[in-house]
């Protein structure tokens, strides 16, 4: 079995590429019936989405637009609390039909915040779709529109997903290896 290390961890092979690629093709061709007469925003949440959104982009079919924005965490000096802010979109997404590309969706605290910023510039439609989705752990009464591959709990890692910020390389993804 195919292992990788990073730093202290060791990773094992989890999801091959050929896989990855097949549940991406699966969710464009759902994404391609149900836009047919509309014309697509996809706003990628980077870092960990770019793999997952150059692939899935690539077979949609339709006119469609493609921008990337990122959460920048900083720490509120009035509460002290974190907050996170989305930055990078520049365009107005008023009326158009959005769909949100995310890596991962874990607890579901990250897609839910960024869903409520976007829903509050009133884009005509707004949909989300995930490349991976931890069923056990998501605690939020959201939908998730379009999901690639279901996972159990456990960290992974490679296609965009990252440990410290290494492994986004990887064409295929790794899961923790947890003795
Ligand atoms: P959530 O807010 O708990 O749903 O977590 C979502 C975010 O945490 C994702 O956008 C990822 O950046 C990160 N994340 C969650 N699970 C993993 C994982 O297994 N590997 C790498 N990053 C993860
Ligand atoms: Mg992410």
């Amino acid at each position: 079995m195919k292992k990788v290390i990073i730093q202290d961890k060791e990773f094992k092979m989890s999801i091959l590429y050929v896989n990855i690629k097949r549940s991406i093709e699966r969710m464009a061709f759902d994404i391609n019936q149900d836009y047919e007469d509309k014309e697509i925003l996809f706003i990628s949440i980077l870092n960990g989405s770019f793999m997952f959104a150059s692939d899935l982009v690539r077979k949609i079919k339709g006119p469609c637009q493609i921008s990337f924005v990122k959460l920048s965490s900083y720490v509120n000096g009035e509460s002290m609390g974190t907050v996170s802010e989305l930055i990078g979109l520049n365009e107005d997404i008023s009326g158009q039909h959005v769909i949100i590309l995310e890596d991962i969706i874990d607890s579901g605290m990250t897609i839910e915040g960024v869903y409520n910023r976007l829903k509050k510039q009133k884009p005509a439609s707004l949909k989300i779709a995930t490349l991976l989705f931890k069923p056990q752990a998501f605690q939020k009464s959201l939908k998730i529109d379009y999901i690639g591959i279901e996972m159990p709990n456990g960290f992974l890692v490679g296609y965009g997903l990252d440990y410290n910020g290494y492994g986004r390389n990887y064409e295929d993804i790794y899961s923790l290896n947890e003795l």
